[in-house]
């Protein structure tokens, strides 16, 4: 006898809201989602960011309240970005203890009190005058090797302030074990890397370039990589594993979802994403243009990161995703 068709439904599993918890092949949890902070030097009050409705610069003097609202939402760190007073050729502000950002760092430190893991952008974009993520040579271009000595030094200032987490941006070759090299002899062993391992050349990083005041002319298409990429981002990753990262990560995530999964699947340590600003803008303004539904939208957005591999997320929603989650939506 043959059985009547159809003989498959999978519909079956998708009939209830009980029968579809409880078949759900991934999910998000608050603890793996992070928060970027922009600190900004000299202001008493938070700044909203023009291009990123809802998210705002705040003095140093607020950040240990946007700790704990952090901790409320049992969200796992805050990515901390430090928007500098003064900036010079050479970023000098980011190796400074003084500096805003290693400022941030250990009041974020001493608030959190174990609570969440302070991180902490390493990269000289916010502190050089001509927004480029390293020292220039005298012919104009980015210095890869000078870069990566000033990194080493941002490193450790940043583990000197107290930061659990460093985030290194750059994309400057050999990166990862100059700091890593740097952090050891400083007495930092334990400091951990999270490299920023297959960085494209975004236009997605747009708005951000607003919340950090950017000077930047031009691109950064000599050191970030090319969107025309996928197997040169797996060995970026490869590469970085190689050179001591703790956490490897790729970034914008939303249209890399296929690198994210190939990395995923090579990958020997864990897998984070960054949904960056201009995945965050482009949510918010459709939904306020009334042509989606936001809560759904970012939700989704951040369902499909998980699904396609990340183990954590960096986004600009980690309190209200995590109120979600918490209240069970
Ligand atoms: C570099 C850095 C950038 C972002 C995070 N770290 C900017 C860039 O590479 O141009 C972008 C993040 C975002 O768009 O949300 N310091």
């Amino acid at each position: 006898m043959t059985a009547a068709f159809p003989t498959r439904r999978l519909r079956r599993l998708r009939a209830t809201p009980a029968l579809r918890r409880l078949a759900a092949e991934h999910a998000l949890v608050p603890a793996q989602l992070v928060l970027p902070v922009f600190v900004k030097e000299g202001i008493t009050a938070a700044q909203p960011i023009a291009s990123m409705p809802g998210v705002s610069q705040h003095p140093l003097e607020a950040l240990a309240g946007v700790v704990d609202e952090a901790v409320a939402a049992g969200i796992g760190g805050i990515m901390l970005f430090g928007v500098p007073a003064t900036r010079d050729a050479v970023g000098s502000g980011a190796v400074d203890p003084d500096g805003i950002l290693n400022r941030a760092i250990t009041l974020a430190r001493d608030a959190a009190a174990g609570r969440l893991t302070v991180q902490a952008d390493l990269c000289l974009d916010e502190f050089t005058d001509h927004g480029h993520c390293g020292v220039l040579a005298g012919d104009g271009s980015v210095d890869n090797d000078a870069t990566v000595d000033v990194y080493a030094q941002m490193g450790v200032a940043q583990a000197r302030a107290g930061a659990h987490i460093l985030g290194l941006s750059g994309m400057m070759d050999g990166q990862v074990a100059a700091v890593r090299a740097a952090l050891d002899a400083a007495g930092f062993a334990h400091v951990v890397i999270l490299a920023y391992s297959a960085k494209y050349a975004s236009a997605f990083y747009g708005p951000f370039r607003d919340a950090v005041e950017s000077t930047l002319q031009g691109d950064r298409r000599t050191y970030q990589m090319s969107p025309a990429n996928a197997r040169e981002g797996i060995e970026e990753a490869l590469s970085d594993i190689d050179e001591g990262a703790d956490v490897v990560m790729v970034k914008p995530a939303g249209p890399y979802l296929d690198i994210l999964a190939r990395v995923a699947d090579v990958s020997s340590v864990p897998v984070w994403a960054y949904q960056v600003s201009g995945e965050y803008a482009l949510i918010e303004t459709a939904a306020a243009a009334g042509l989606i539904d936001r809560e759904r939208a970012i939700g989704e957005s951040l369902l499909g990161i998980r699904r396609a591999g990340a183990d954590a997320i960096l986004t600009y929603w980690a309190l209200e995703a995590a109120g979600w989650l918490q209240d069970g939506k």
